[in-house]
């Protein structure tokens, strides 16, 4: 590093936009604060670390992330506790996750230290903006892209890693409904869905149009080969609960391994929920609905946190669950949040405190 992290340099922005913003109405991403965190790598390492003011790129239009997609994020949030201390949850999970995004994608990895600091600094400086109400938070999106240039269809030579943060509300207003999808696939064994890459999203933009057509809000996603096995709920892992037992699928080469859903199986592991992490075929799912057995379903992620989903569609038929006081949903969701927030203890360590 050519950066002495400890001084990460803040350029401060000359005019705030903190006191436009409407903090009780927060939508999810529609506003991001006064600063950003941004590195370059060039001549094969990464340097010129700085906190500047949040604003446009300038871009050459032969800049190979336009063409070739190379690109990788992460999601997570900052929560403010009741006495105005910042915290995040399980940060070194995403910084690793996002450097396996990197390596699939032929990027070069991000040090630890680079992402902790640079993210640091950014909190420390955009402090004002973290929200501090509960089902509020900052929500924190950094990212990787090819910002060298050129048509060749080639790796770039030099990358852009920029963090950018939006105070957000809830993801989903109202109920979820899902429709399970047996055409298109999100992804594919030897592909790309276990990175978090740009592309993946892209790809699931048509499919996600037309489920919406038809009334529903997501896709459940299955296998990309049979279309047997249940995998993700959009951009969230998918859970059940078959008569008292939660399920989810395990991760493989097509599945985002979810800091949500790994947190939430340790959870369910440490607090006695019966679990089953294993394949789970949609004519199971279906089954439990028609029997009754199928007591609950749910997406896992950063952005939603937990999110009920209230009914599916298969084959033209739509499963409607009904509404359920001792949801695990509920359970597992305060849970987590109360560790996020600050609202209990963290027998876990999940939490990290910057201060
Ligand atoms: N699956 C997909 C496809 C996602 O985009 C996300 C969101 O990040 C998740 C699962 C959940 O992952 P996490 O809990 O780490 O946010
Ligand atoms: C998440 O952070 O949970 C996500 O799913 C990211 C999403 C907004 C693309």
């Amino acid at each position: 590093m050519e950066v002495s992290l400890k001084q990460i340099p803040v350029t401060k922005t000359k005019r705030s936009r903190l006191a436009e913003v409407d903090f009780d109405n927060l939508s999810f991403g529609n506003v991001f604060t006064d600063h950003m965190f941004i590195c370059e790598y060039r001549d094969g390492k990464w340097q010129d670390a700085r906190v500047i003011p949040y604003g446009p790129l300038s871009l050459d239009p032969a800049t190979k992330v336009f063409h070739y997609g190379q690109e990788a994020f992460e999601g997570m949030k900052a929560y403010k506790d009741l006495q105005g201390k910042i915290w995040l949850f399980r940060p070194l999970e995403n910084q690793k996750r996002l450097n396996k995004s990197a390596v699939r994608l032929a990027m070069p990895e991000l040090p630890e230290a680079l992402f902790m600091e640079g993210l640091k600094t950014l909190l420390e400086t955009d402090r004002d903006w973290i929200p501090q109400k509960s089902n509020s938070s900052l929500y924190i999106r950094p990212f990787i892209f090819a910002s060298g240039t050129g048509f060749h269809a080639s790796p770039s030579d030099r990358y852009t890693f920029i963090i950018a943060c939006a105070p957000s509300g809830a993801y989903f207003s109202g109920k979820v409904s899902v429709r399970i999808e047996e055409t298109y696939s999100r992804a594919a064994n030897g592909g790309v869905g276990y990175a978090k890459a740009g592309g993946n999203y892209a790809g699931s933009f048509y499919p996600m149009q037309l489920a919406a057509q038809a009334g529903f809000q997501q896709v459940i996603w299955t296998d990309d080969h049979s279309h047997e096995f249940i995998e993700e709920a959009g951009a969230m892992n998918i859970f059940m609960r078959i008569g008292d037992t939660l399920l989810t699928c395990p991760t493989s080469d097509r599945i985002l391994d979810g800091i949500t859903r790994k947190s939430i199986v340790q959870l369910a592991e440490a607090e006695g929920i019966p679990l089953e992490v294993r394949r789970i075929r949609v004519s199971e799912l279906v089954g439990a609905a028609e029997d009754g057995s199928l007591k609950e379903l749910f997406g896992a992620g950063t952005a939603a946190v937990v999110s009920p989903i209230s009914s599916f569609g298969y084959r033209g038929k739509l499963y409607t669950l009904p509404e359920r006081e001792d949801s695990y949903a509920t359970r597992i969701k305060k849970r987590i949040t109360d560790i996020q927030y600050n609202r209990c203890a963290d027998p876990y360590g999940w939490r990290y405190e910057v201060g």
